[in-house]
């Protein structure tokens, strides 16, 4: 299935063609190797997954502790998306996999750009990672980490700790939440082809836990009120006898856990 198809079929509510899943016991990161599957010639999309990452890539440069018993998969898309809007792709992954979960019962909210929060706790996290050409974006990968029975730090939560104290489980199976996580990017991807950005914006905001917290800038405090359509977090700051609007692109300040 060929780029225009795939949006074709999305944008008109079709069946997806089935596309290959490309399935490792153990690599690096499943995102390098689906940049190394598409230079190989491989054609997206696709999907890589693994049991386990030896160097999973977080945000921000960070690393993505990936022991076996976690989610960790990349979906691979040829694109044409302006670079300036780099951040859709974030904001629709997020929205969709949130909007499949909380299907299945599970209150997911999101933290700004991209985690995905469960009782207020991390549950997982996107990593996204694009290659451009004369200002578009031409492929995408989309990395996606759940936390599923794998052991977590103390502001993270997996799934199978707040599953057990469910009365029914519609997530019996790691394979289920990876075709889960699948449906929900190619959902916020629909959205964002058929719906344009400022819609899935205002939907992505209803699920936002970060709208109306105080964060403190440079010593000043504010207010967060919202996300712009290039993915900047708005933040109304207060100081005496002023009241300032700045935006804040993703990765200059990070929201804490409580
Ligand atoms: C974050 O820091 O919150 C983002 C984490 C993203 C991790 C996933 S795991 C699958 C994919 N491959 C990677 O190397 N990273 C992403």
């Amino acid at each position: 299935m060929d780029f225009k198809q795939l949006k074709a079929n999305l944008l008109n509510g079709e069946k997806i063609q089935p596309f290959p899943i490309y399935q490792f016991e153990s690599v690096t990161s499943t995102n390098e190797i689906s940049w190394k599957l598409l230079d190989q010639g491989n054609a997206p999309p696709f999907v890589a997954i693994a049991s386990q990452q030896t160097a999973g890539r977080g945000q921000w440069g960070r690393t993505w502790n990936s022991p076996p018993g976690g989610l960790y998969l990349s979906m691979a898309f040829d694109l044409d998306i302006p670079t300036i809007n780099a951040a859709h792709l974030t904001l629709f992954s997020a929205w969709g996999i949130a909007q499949e979960l909380q299907g299945y019962g599970l209150p997911i909210k999101l933290k700004w750009p991209n985690d995905l929060i469960l009782q207020g706790k991390k549950l997982g996290g996107i990593k996204t990672e694009i290659r451009s050409q004369q200002g578009t974006i031409t492929q995408g990968i989309i990395g996606i980490g759940i936390n599923w029975d794998n052991p977590v730090p103390k502001t993270g939560i997996n799934l199978q700790s707040f599953l057990k104290n469910q009365e029914t489980c519609l997530i019996t199976s790691l394979e289920a939440l990876a075709v889960m996580t699948i449906n929900g990017v190619l959902k916020g991807y629909q959205y964002y082809l058929s719906q344009g950005v400022e819609a899935l914006l205002s939907s992505y905001l209803e699920i936002l836990d970060s709208v109306g917290r105080t964060v403190l800038i440079e010593g000043v405090t504010g207010v967060i009120i919202g996300v712009t359509s290039q993915g900047e977090l708005k933040v109304c700051l207060k100081s005496p006898g002023a009241k300032t609007e700045i935006n804040l692109p993703p990765g200059s300040i990070s929201l804490g856990y409580h």
